[in-house]
């Protein structure tokens, strides 16, 4: 939902402007910068809408000289570093010319924050449909051929990637700190997170391929167009393997969390929605199977990655969901 945001920004502006090597976008020192866009001339830059997530980041909508622009501001200065690498992860997507028919949108300025002061960046606007709203008209041949996009996504992603071990110390660590976040959470079930973890610390003694991948490669994060399809919030992740991105998109189209927390769709569309990711997921299911790589190392991740929301979550249907969904993997 687009819920109308009314803040404006201060109207000082500084001129320390500086060009980013990595993500090529203009950092300058302005905290807020609604006013001022280094080497230009002032400029109006009012927030006009907020556009929803679940990473507690303010995303809004800002008016620019006739047109808009998208800005992403960290919830507070700790998620500050994270911020600025999705933002260079996105440009650098973008700088290797996307991959196939995803795209990316351009950043365009950031600021990078301070020990108090949220970091922020801004990029192009993509004016695109929600994935409910695009995926339920689309006709056989189009789902079809978004079906072959994700399939020659993840194919990019194999093919350009290293088959090597990931050795066992890059799991024993983050499931030390997973273990040691979860064990604030009382309404957890004890032995569904008692079988997760004894799972967990046995890796599959397989090489994997480790290369780049989006990282958050959910519904919710592709932006639909009829030309194209855009990916926003690329994540940091604590191995990069394309194998990432296939979890991520079947944590949607199997397990369906995106119709958990999609609180738009009314029971006949959800309905709907559900046989068209069950449609999807049977390819991407399909080719898990055909690829010895992936088929030893999948459960084994989406695990990992469903063990891994849920030290963020609050609502107890959402727990229940998500260990319900644990349980069917173990
Ligand atoms: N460049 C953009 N153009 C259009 N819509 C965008 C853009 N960036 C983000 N959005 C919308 O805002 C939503 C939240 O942005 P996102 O970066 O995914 O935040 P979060 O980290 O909270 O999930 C996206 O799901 C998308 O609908
Ligand atoms: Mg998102």
């Amino acid at each position: 939902m687009h819920t109308v945001n009314c803040c404006t920004g201060p109207t000082n502006c500084s001129k320390d402007t500086d060009l980013d090597p990595e993500t090529k976008a203009i950092s300058f020192s302005d905290p807020d910068g609604y006013f001022c866009a280094p080497g230009t001339n002032r400029y109006p830059l009012k927030p006009r809408l907020q556009l929803t997530g679940r990473s507690g980041c303010r995303v809004e909508l800002l008016e620019r000289e006739g047109g808009v622009v998208v800005r992403k501001s960290s919830a507070s200065p700790s998620y500050n570093k994270r911020l600025m690498l999705q933002a260079a992860k996105q440009q650098s997507f973008r700088d290797g010319g996307g991959a196939g028919e995803f795209a990316a949108p351009a950043v365009l300025r950031q600021y990078n924050g301070g020990t108090n002061t949220s970091a922020w960046y801004e990029m192009e606007y993509v004016h695109a449909e929600r994935y409910s709203d695009y995926l339920e008209r689309v006709t056989v041949d189009q789902l079809k051929g978004i079906v072959n996009q994700l399939i020659a996504y993840f194919d990019r992603g194999r093919l350009s990637s290293r088959v090597e071990s990931p050795g066992r110390l890059i799991f024993e660590n983050k499931l030390q700190e997973l273990r040691y976040r979860i064990r604030t959470r009382p309404s957890l079930d004890e032995r569904v997170i008692k079988d997760v973890f004894s799972f967990l610390g046995t890796p599959p003694n397989e090489n994997l391929y480790l290369g780049s991948c989006h990282g958050d490669f959910t519904l919710s994060n592709i932006l639909f167009t009829h030309e194209k399809l855009y990916l926003v919030d690329f994540l940091d992740t604590f191995i990069e393997t394309p194998l990432q991105d296939i979890v991520k998109m079947r944590q949607d189209t199997c397990h369906r969390w995106i119709t958990m927390i999609d609180q738009e769709l009314p029971i006949h569309r959800l309905n709907k929605m559900t046989q068209i990711l069950s449609y999807i997921d049977q390819f991407i299911g399909d080719y898990i199977e055909e690829d010895k790589i992936l088929r030893s190392w999948y459960r084994y991740f989406q695990t990992f990655n469903l063990t891994r929301i849920l030290p963020y979550l609050t609502e107890e249907d959402e727990i229940t969901f998500v260990q319900k969904n644990l349980r069917l993997l173990l």
